[in-house]
């Protein structure tokens, strides 16, 4: 499963980035937000750091306008991918660009049946969110389990990308389940190393080995 990082925080990614495993990063208005620098210049920053597909959300809601919005954020990187809410307008716009080549992340699913149209509009990724849905007493992990098999019943191409994770449990589950793609933020990505008898048995093993009196060269 790719791990992407939902964040605009240059700060995380830069810290992250090293481990090699950040094959990709999310954004969207609400994180963009968050940020105290404009959204160009976060998404430049993002995109030299980051090869992999950094999806960058559009702010507009008529077809034409998307189509036009995306083009112009596909043209600030190379690994832009544009991301769209999941309507019918986002769909019309969703045929366009992906015909022009230009990757969308349709975001904001909430149905199976948004994911199927979503793929047959050409969407590279289809972003449902879980923890979004489990706020209302459902269970998110369920529509992934949904989304899995109608693409795979149809050999549809496009990734799931599970999103609005909130714990290392739907980090575990969207793996199990088969989820191409889970986008974290970066507080997830670094708790999903932790395990107490790690620690535990780490604290054990420098113990054993400082008793020993030897010394190990760190060449
Ligand atoms: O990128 C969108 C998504 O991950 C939002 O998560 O926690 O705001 O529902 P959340």
């Amino acid at each position: 499963m790719k791990i992407f990082l939902d964040s605009t925080d240059i700060e995380y990614i830069t810290r992250l980035r090293p481990t090699g495993m950040i094959d990709g990063i999310t954004t969207n208005p609400s994180l963009m937000a968050q940020s105290d620098k404009g959204f160009e210049e976060v998404l430049r920053d993002i995109c030299t750091l980051i090869e992999g597909p950094v999806s960058a959300e559009v702010v507009v809601t008529e077809a034409g306008e998307m189509y036009r919005q995306g083009r112009y954020l596909a043209s600030l990187a190379d690994n832009i991918v544009v991301k769209l809410p999941c309507t019918w307008e986002g769909m019309t716009a969703c045929r366009k660009l992906a015909d022009e080549n230009i990757g969308v992340n349709v975001t904001l699913c909430f149905s199976a049946n948004q994911a199927l149209l979503a793929a047959k509009a050409g969407a590279m990724f289809i972003s449902p969110f879980i923890g979004r849905i489990d706020d209302t007493g459902a269970d998110g992990m369920e529509l992934i389990e949904e989304i899995r098999s109608v693409y795979d019943n149809y050999g549809f191409e496009t990734e799931i990308l599970a999103a609005s994770i909130r714990n290392v449990e739907h980090v575990k589950n969207a793996a199990l389940i088969g989820a191409d793609v889970a986008t974290l933020p970066p507080k997830i990505f670094e708790a999903l190393i932790e395990h107490p008898l790690t620690d535990k048995g780490l604290e054990k093993f420098l113990q054993d080995w400082k008793a020993t009196g030897q010394n190990m060269p760190i060449p």
